[in-house]
């Protein structure tokens, strides 16, 4: 017998392993960000701090992630080439990135960055006792009656008798530091609540694909040089 599990949704997780003294100046840079908070009152108490919210969106115009995000391309080009997408067809703009950082009990609740095409977090700081990221499902592809899945009584009566790959509505995945996830924009993903973190920092960032050449290509988004703004 075999299974078959079709359609999947994938994630790259890999490792970007940057000198110390790098990492120290890019924490300090965060840090300082998390100081100068522009939308302070936005932030709930059990939120993380997440600098898009914050006027820090554009992390990678910052010199001091530019060999980070050199290596979040790589990955990226490495994302693609795995879903079969051939990365000389596109082109690739990082349109925003920020960083997220978590004491406590802070999180961040389920949430898709639907601007864009690409999403990936890296991990600059993390202990191991630090929140993961969490995936839902919102397809239920195996869900073969109608809300088994979710189902509180379900599952406590024995009709679910185990949560496993093909009947989970969420998945958490365990990360360490220096991990980069890269992932489709239209995923719902949060961070795992009630978990305590130790000043965990992730570095965010959405990236939008484009056609290289627009001839005889229906779907994608035209070269942005061929653009016309109204
Ligand atoms: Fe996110």
């Amino acid at each position: 017998m075999k299974i078959l599990n079709l359609f999947p949704s994938s994630v790259i997780q890999d490792k970007i392993l940057i000198n110390q003294n790098i990492k120290k100046e890019m924490i300090e840079e965060i840090e300082t960000m998390v100081l100068n908070s522009k939308n302070k009152d936005d932030k709930g108490d059990q939120d993380s701090w997440t600098g898009d919210t914050q006027g820090f969106e554009y992390i990678f115009k910052n010199k001091k992630f530019s060999l980070l995000l050199q290596e979040i391309k790589k990955t990226t080009i490495k994302y693609i080439n795995h879903l079969g997408i051939d990365d000389n067809k596109i082109d690739m703009y990082m349109n925003r990135s920020w960083a997220t950082v978590s004491y406590g009990k802070e999180k961040i609740l389920p949430h898709k960055h639907k601007q864009s095409h690409i999403s990936f977090a890296y991990y600059l700081k993390k202990n191991p006792e630090d929140s993961n990221i969490m995936f839902y499902d919102e397809h239920f592809q195996n869900e073969i009656i109608p809300g088994l899945f979710t189902s509180r009584t379900a599952r406590a009566g024995g009709v679910l008798k185990e949560m496993n790959f093909f009947n989970a509505s969420s998945i958490d995945i365990k990360i360490e530091e220096d991990d980069i996830l890269v992932f489709p924009s239209k995923s719902l993903h949060g961070t795992q609540p009630n978990k305590l973190n130790s000043g965990r920092i992730s570095i965010s960032g959405d990236i939008v694909c484009v056609a290289k050449d627009s001839e005889l290509l229906e779907n994608m988004m035209p070269p942005i040089n061929n653009w016309d703004k109204l």
